[in-house]
């Protein structure tokens, strides 16, 4: 199967909108390890005087993540997905928090930031050219910046490849098909065979100059599945410290 990219992802988005919220709604364990991840990221005070990007944030549930680990950070969410982001917008949120509609590779033309924090959740492997977007949050990301990568990423082993597949086969392309998204949950499933497994991220992350990389798993049935994966923007300050 071949992949849905760019323009064709983001109108499969745009479609599947509508039920986005229900359907991770069925998934245990969708938000809470959302906010374990976004809580990962360990923002100080709160997050009070830090400026966080939300990388492809869809109908807002990694921004609410966020937005609870780090109650007063001023949070800008984008995503390439006009229905994605129409949904998210429809949910109440601080002024401190605003959504943009732009792709993960126009953010640098932006000239916004730097960053304190990035959180890309379920974004990675859907990118064209994951190396170029990596590159372009470094110069995003102030030096010492934190990313918190959340994403499906297997670990490896023939039994987690094969759970993955039960689970989309029996389960996720189904639901998704009822509402005429199969081919969007297809590429959900094949997107995440063909993505890095967790220690090929780890290694990604740290060729692209990012250091203190780590791959952490989620709870739950998506262990070996899904992780964060953790990192800062060079060097760490002092004692290990990143400055703020
Ligand atoms: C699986 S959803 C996850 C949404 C949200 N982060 C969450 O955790 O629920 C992936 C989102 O990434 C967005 N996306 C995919 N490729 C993108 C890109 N190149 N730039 C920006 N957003 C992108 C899609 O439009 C979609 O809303």
């Amino acid at each position: 199967m071949t992949l849905l990219r760019d323009h064709d992802l983001a109108r499969a988005f745009d479609h599947a909108s509508h039920t986005y919220d229900r359907l991770t709604a069925l998934n245990p364990g969708y938000r809470t390890d959302l906010l374990r991840s976004a809580r990962r990221l360990q923002l100080p005070g709160g997050g009070a005087g830090l400026h966080v990007l939300d990388l492809g944030c869809g109908t807002g549930a990694s921004t609410r993540a966020l937005l609870r680990a780090a109650p007063r950070a001023r949070i800008t969410a984008v995503d390439a997905s006009a229905g994605m982001l129409r949904r998210a917008l429809a949910k109440p949120w601080p002024a401190r928090v605003r959504f943009r509609h732009l792709t993960a590779e126009e953010v640098v033309t932006t000239g916004e930031g730097p960053y304190d924090a990035v959180f890309a959740a379920y974004l990675f492997r859907n990118v064209t050219d994951p190396d170029g977007v990596l590159a372009a949050l470094r110069t995003l990301l102030r030096p010492g910046g934190r990313l918190a990568v959340h994403e499906y990423s297997l670990s490896g082993s023939a039994a987690h490849h094969a759970l993955w597949t039960a689970v989309c086969r029996g389960l996720i392309i189904p639901a998704g098909s009822i509402t005429g998204d199969g081919a969007l949950y297809r590429h959900l499933w094949h997107s995440v065979v063909r993505f890095d497994t967790a220690p090929a991220f780890t290694a990604r992350l740290a060729d692209a100059g990012f250091t203190g990389v780590r791959a952490a798993p989620v709870a739950g049935w998506q262990t070996g599945i899904v992780h964060t994966f953790l990192a800062r923007n060079g060097a760490a300050g002092p004692q290990g410290e990143e400055a703020r």
